[in-house]
């Protein structure tokens, strides 16, 4: 059966196992007959074999085989098992043929979402990674790139899929259909069909290159108003790729569908991208700031997979990160460039830590590339999404903006319509800049978080900074060699004028020292500017420069970090049990921060927004003691309240001046100002009654003023009012109820959170099947770092059940969503017997999905 486990254990699939595959596909031709519970499928795959004589072996699952011919006559003698289709060399010809098969499949009943699904009566696919196997047989691996014809007949009225359109009509009967055709080779995981009653919005846009290009976005009726925002950032994505990376797009027509089951976020579909519907749809009143930036980003991502990820695809995918890790740093430098500029590093390195690190330092830990999967979609991770563009950041400093340019020109050049490999990628920047890059390669084959510490002495006008590399081990990698670590720096002289210019310094040896001369007083350094590579920074004990970066450095990013390290540093000591006065040192450095009048409010908020449980957590674990989440949450809301009382007047003052009258706009400006409003009221709150977020919420004019405040009022247990009001008004709209859901779990007191989310799981509007709300109440949960992890285990046990109801329907939801384990080794005896009850029974059922099955087994071992 589809996704369940064999009885054998699943064997895991290697990157040292890679076979080419033997035959060529030039062409590929697909008629699907549309229908809910048995649509047919005939595929006819254009083979030629290459020089040696081998078996045809196609992939293929839960297909009704009809039929199956080679150039007209049935073939006998071919083998069939639940996943693969085997035809015997002895029964091929020696030269070019024709496959044609026939199946029949039945969307109506794909609740995994993958492969040909239907959604609110809606047909959609999705492919990547290994969908298109629940299509037809085919060699379904990225390596093997086709040229696609598609004919679509079915009774609805739009019938989609990649490429340019080629004729539709409609036959007497009234069934219409639609011819595609893709003119670029591309593998099947970016086939996409889409069939439905939708409507579309429309623009235009005319390449460099001159082409005119058709821009489409498709939704269901009613939902045409709030696609507006999605055009405009396609087309800020197609300029800015033209513009930055000399990018065209290179088909008549681009379509966007949304879609409101799906497992992820959006797919880059050649020519028809397919999206989450909380990806496209925006208006003000439903959509947050944060929705809006997400949607732009998402937008630019899939776009960008076009040339990174699709003209220039992956060899396999232990690859994967070469589209994703490169896309993600494009999608990064898009956003910051026409939106957030500086403060868009502060954000990415927040979702790093919080994602990544977390991951690199818990049982989950991987490799950027692995080498080694059992359930391939168990690797749609951060590590090789938000580590793999760190690492094109990296690679970038440490070869320069000369031979980036270079390189990036030689990649698209040499590779186009090609599948690649890391080494490929690593080869043009290697042979463009002249160096040898296979140290720095151990970014992508060595898992884990490099501690890198440092030593400061300073004399006879000498200051020398010394550091050293060391990375723990993690699973199966015992040992970490040393690596390239670019560690960008800058020195202060005491009036917090710069020495000289910022420097890349280089580290490539375990420990390393680098000297500065001829200085006149002892500077301030600040190292590691813009989080120039992701490691753990341990600064040297005996100074402490962080008082005086908070208020003077000129990086952006250090500054906030310096703030954020003090606040770091008091949180931990209140969490094991000091007395207020442990925060002094933040608290008064937050004092200068706010006298100064410069900072933007989109920077400020950052500054003032305090780290979350879950980081707390993870340095007091650095720091060898027991996090308690207890003590954890008590520790924050100690310190937020002191940070209200003591700087009161300020905060007043900077929250009443960033009020914005007028209509709402998305962009940067506006969207900063909500956000300090939102980081001052969170403090304000602990010392006002809740009078001033009471009338936030009562006044809010837009979603993100609105849900914002009804988080703090949940949170103080002020807000079952607004609750049920926020609920009536937007119980019709599905995706608002998705954030109330969320908010209501994720702020409510953590003795109360797990009935809550009982009762919730019960709620009429509540569907777990859709993957929106099951992540909006589980996560919501999840969020609640102290309810999640109570002492007695039941947040993880309705966490843990709730993942075994999903995981027949849904594994590779339930897999992606079981990471919210991943720190239980980290807390006390009782909680970890609690969490491990939970993995022996969910270990312990029979019909658990491979996917799920992979990453309990994982998490179990802590
Ligand atoms: N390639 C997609 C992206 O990053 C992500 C993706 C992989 C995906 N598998 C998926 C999306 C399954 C939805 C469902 O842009
Ligand atoms: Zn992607």
């Amino acid at each position: 059966m589809d996704g369940q486990i064999s009885p054998l254990a699943p064997t895991p699939t290697l990157l040292a196992d890679y076979q080419p595959y033997p035959f060529d596909l030039s062409r590929t031709q697909l008629r699907f007959a549309l229908a809910p519970t048995a649509t047919r499928v005939i595929a006819r795959l254009h083979l030629t074999p290459h020089g040696q004589i081998a078996d045809l072996v196609l992939d293929g699952e839960g297909l009704k085989l009809q039929r199956i011919e080679i150039d007209g006559v049935a073939v006998t003698g071919y083998h069939l098992t639940d996943t693969v289709l085997t035809i015997p060399a002895e029964r091929l010809p020696r030269a070019a043929f024709v496959l044609e098969t026939e199946v029949e499949i039945a969307p109506a009943s794909n609740t995994a979402l993958e492969g040909l699904y239907m959604s609110n009566g809606m047909y959609c696919t999705q492919c990547e990674a290994e969908g298109f196997r629940k299509i037809t047989f085919y060699p379904d691996r990225p390596d093997v790139m086709s040229r696609f014809d598609v004919r679509i007949e079915g009774r609805e009225p739009v019938l989609l899929s990649n490429g340019n359109p080629v004729a539709s009509g409609k036959d007497d009967d009234g069934r219409g259909w639609a011819e595609w055709s893709d003119p670029w080779p591309k593998p099947a995981y970016l086939f996409a069909l889409v069939a439905g009653d939708l409507r579309h919005i429309s623009d235009s846009f005319t390449t460099s290159e001159g082409r005119d290009v058709a821009l489409n976005i498709y939704v269901r009726p009613g939902d045409e108003g709030r696609c507006g925002f999605a055009m405009e950032a396609l087309i800020r994505s197609m300029e800015w790729d033209e513009r930055v990376w000399g990018r065209a797009y290179d088909l008549d027509i681009f379509n966007i569908v949304a879609v409101d089951d799906f497992n992820m976020g959006a797919m880059e579909n050649k020519g028809l991208n397919i999206f989450n519907s909380k990806l496209v749809l925006a208006s003000p009143e439903t959509a947050t700031d944060l929705d809006y930036e997400r949607i732009e980003a998402v937008i630019g991502h899939e776009y960008f997979h076009n040339w990174t990820g699709n003209r220039i695809t992956c060899r396999d995918w232990f690859q994967l990160c070469l589209k994703e890790g490169l896309t993600v740093y494009r999608d990064q430098t898009f956003t910051a460039d026409v939106r957030k500029g500086a403060v868009k590093r502060i954000d990415d390195v927040m979702t790093l830590r919080a994602r990544q690190f977390r991951e690199d330092q818990g049982p989950l830990s991987h490799a950027v590339r692995p080498d080694s999967y059992i359930e391939i979609n168990n690797f749609y991770t951060a590590t090789i999404y938000e580590k793999g563009a760190e690492i094109i950041g990296m690679l970038r400093s440490v070869i320069g903006e000369e031979a980036w340019a270079k390189g990036t020109a030689l990649y698209f050049d040499r590779h186009d319509g090609q599948a690649c490999t890391i080494e490929d990628w690593l080869a043009v920047f290697a042979e463009v800049s002249n160096r040898d890059l296979s140290q720095f390669k151990r970014w992508y084959t060595d898992a884990g978080t490099p501690e890198v510490s440092v030593r400061e002495t300073w004399e006879d006008g000498r200051f020398t900074l010394t550091f050293t590399q060391s990375t723990a081990p993690t699973p199966n990698q015992p040992d970490k060699p040393a690596r390239v670590i670019p560690i960008r720096v800058a020195l202060f002289d005491p009036s917090a004028k710069m020495l000289g210019t910022e420097q890349v310094l280089e580290m490539d040896q375990p420990e390393q020292s680098f000297c500065f001369d001829g200085l006149a007083e002892r500077p301030h350094p600040s190292i590691l500017r813009g989080f120039s590579a992701p490691v753990m920074l341990r600064l040297d004990p005996t100074v402490d420069h962080r008082a005086f970066l908070f208020a003077h450095d000129t990086d952006p990013f250090n500054r906030w970090e310096a703030g954020r390290d003090l606040a770091l540093a008091a949180l931990a000591a209140l969490s094991n049990g000091a007395p207020l006065a442990a925060a002094s040192d933040y608290l008064s450095a937050l004092g200068d921060f706010l006298a100064d009048p410069l900072p933007a409010p989109a920077f400020r908020a950052l500054c003032l927004q305090l780290p979350s449980d879950d980081e707390i957590a993870k340095l007091l674990c650095t720091q060898g003691d027991l996090p308690d989440p207890d003590a954890i949450e008590g520790a924050r809301n100690t310190l937020s309240a002191a940070i209200a009382s003591r700087h009161e007047t300020a905060l007043v003052a900077l929250y009443d001046a960033a009020e914005i009258a007028g209509t709402y706009s998305p962009d940067a400006e506006p969207t900063g100002k909500r956000a300090l409003r939102r980081a001052i009221l969170a403090h304000l709150t602990h010392i006002d009654k809740g009078v001033r977020a009471q009338q936030a919420f009562a006044n809010a004019q837009n979603m993100t003023d609105q849900i914002g405040a009804l988080g703090l009022l949940i949170a103080h247990g002020i807000g079952a009012q607004a609750s049920a009001a926020f609920y009536e008004q937007w119980k019709g709209e599905r995706l608002v109820m998705d954030k109330w859901f969320s908010v209501e779990l994720a702020y409510a007191p953590k003795d109360q959170a797990v009935a809550r989310a009982e009762e919730l799981a019960g709620h009429p509007l509540f569907d777990w099947k859709n993957p929106n709300q099951f992540r909006a109440l589980l996560g919501g949960l999840a969020a609640n770092h102290a309810a999640f992890h109570r002492a007695d285990g039941a947040g993880y046990r309705f966490y843990g059940d709730w993942l075994l109801t999903l995981d027949p329907k849904n594994p590779q939801t339930a897999a992606r969503m079981s990471t919210a384990f991943q720190t239980w080794s980290q807390f006390d005896d009782r909680r970890r017997a609690q969490a491990q009850m939970v993995f022996a029974k969910l270990l312990g059922t029979p019909s658990l999905s491979r996917d799920l099955g992979e990453m309990v087994e994982r998490l179990a071992k802590g």
